[in-house]
């Protein structure tokens, strides 16, 4: 087992998306293991970064605010880094498909720059991006492999899929030391509550938590596949320490459900909220892809991760952040 507090001991780590929901807690778990931490942001409205997230390390972590799209600041940011979490992006699946070039800018050319000002400044660094469960779109087999047929089903999964190849690419052409890790729903404390774009299970936990009855759309039946963060957090760290996974895809899953167990499971645990099927509205429909099960035996069988924090423990961790810090969050 790799001992993580030697490997990034006093080593250099950029966190793009730093003040966003996963890319804040990376920021707390790193600082644990005594890491050098600069967290780039661009506070992009409607998305999760959040100056709260990280009010109680602001003192032990460089924050910048900027945009990775910018190369010339970026290029700066980069160098001398030993270690780069790509996270800057969004999962906004809907947004996509209104504003398609916006989603273009934010989850694809962002990543597109990284690697180049990497390309031209240090070409050494390891690289985690965080890439997206939706590149797959509609499913036709289930549980899902990396070998399953991408057809994603909007523009967001469009961009997932190029800027992954630009890290496999970049890794192939360049020798950049890239991974791509495929998220699922990821869920946890220090996320964006305010709608219900950044993920169907925060938004649920919030619903309930606000004793208000959730609308599920068509019978509540569809599975989705939850992540509590802090595995999403350890299966990065032992990507970037384990150099064989460089210019490899993986997919991270854990805690498959179908959207009314999880509600009635919320409204269980809270003793608060409730719930009412309806059908799907049209838009949605369209979107849809099935029942989303990850097959993620290749991470498990080369690095031995595999979730740690059940559902039941994952959402107590998280009703329990909210209830504290709701003021920050709603
Ligand atoms: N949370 C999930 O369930 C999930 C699932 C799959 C993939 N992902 C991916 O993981 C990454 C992190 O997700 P998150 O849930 O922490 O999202 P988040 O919205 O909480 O954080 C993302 C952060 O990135 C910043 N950002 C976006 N574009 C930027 C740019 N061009 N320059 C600088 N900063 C920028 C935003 O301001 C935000 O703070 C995203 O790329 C997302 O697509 C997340």
């Amino acid at each position: 087992m790799i001992d993580f507090s030697t490997t990034f001991k006093g080593k250099k780590v950029l966190i793009t998306g730093g003040l966003g929901f996963i890319g804040s807690n990376l920021a707390h778990r790193l600082l644990d293991l005594d890491a050098e931490i600069l967290l780039l942001d661009a506070l992009i409205p409607g998305q999760g970064g959040n100056l709260f997230n990280v009010s109680d390390i602001k003192d032990r972590v460089r924050v910048n605010i900027s945009n990775v799209c910018d190369l010339n600041s970026l290029s700066h940011l980069v160098s001398g880094q030993d270690y780069i979490f790509d996270l800057a992006g969004s999962a906004n699946h809907q947004d996509s498909i209104g504003d398609p070039f916006a989603d273009l800018e934010i989850n694809c050319r962002s990543h597109l720059t990284l690697l180049e000002a990497c390309r031209r400044v240090n070409p050494d660094a390891r690289i985690v991006f965080t890439s997206n469960r939706n590149q797959y779109g509609r499913l036709t087999q289930t549980p899902v492999n990396e070998q399953h047929p991408r057809l994603p089903v909007e523009p967001n999964g469009i961009h997932n899929i190029t800027a992954e190849y630009y890290y496999l690419l970049y890794n192939y052409i360049h020798g950049l030391r890239t991974t791509s890790l495929r998220l699922t729903n990821t869920y946890g404390p220090r996320h964006l509550m305010q709608h219900h774009k950044q993920g169907v299970a925060s938004w649920f936990i919030r619903l309930v938590s606000d004793n208000r009855e959730v609308y599920i759309f068509g019978d509540g039946k569809q599975i989705r596949d939850l992540n509590y963060v802090d595995d999403v957090l350890d299966a990065m760290l032992l990507t970037a320490a384990t150099e064989d996974t460089v210019g490899e895809v993986y997919n991270l899953g854990g805690s498959p459900i179908c959207l009314a167990d999880l509600v009635r499971k919320l409204i269980e645990m809270t003793g608060t909220g409730g719930y009412k099927l309806v059908p799907y509205p049209d838009q949605l429909k369209i979107t849809e892809i099935g029942n989303y099960v990850a097959d993620y035996s290749k991470i498990k069988n080369q690095l031995g991760w595999e979730p740690k924090i059940s559902l039941h423990d994952g959402l107590r961790r998280t009703i329990a952040f909210y209830e504290r810090y709701k003021q920050h969050y709603w």
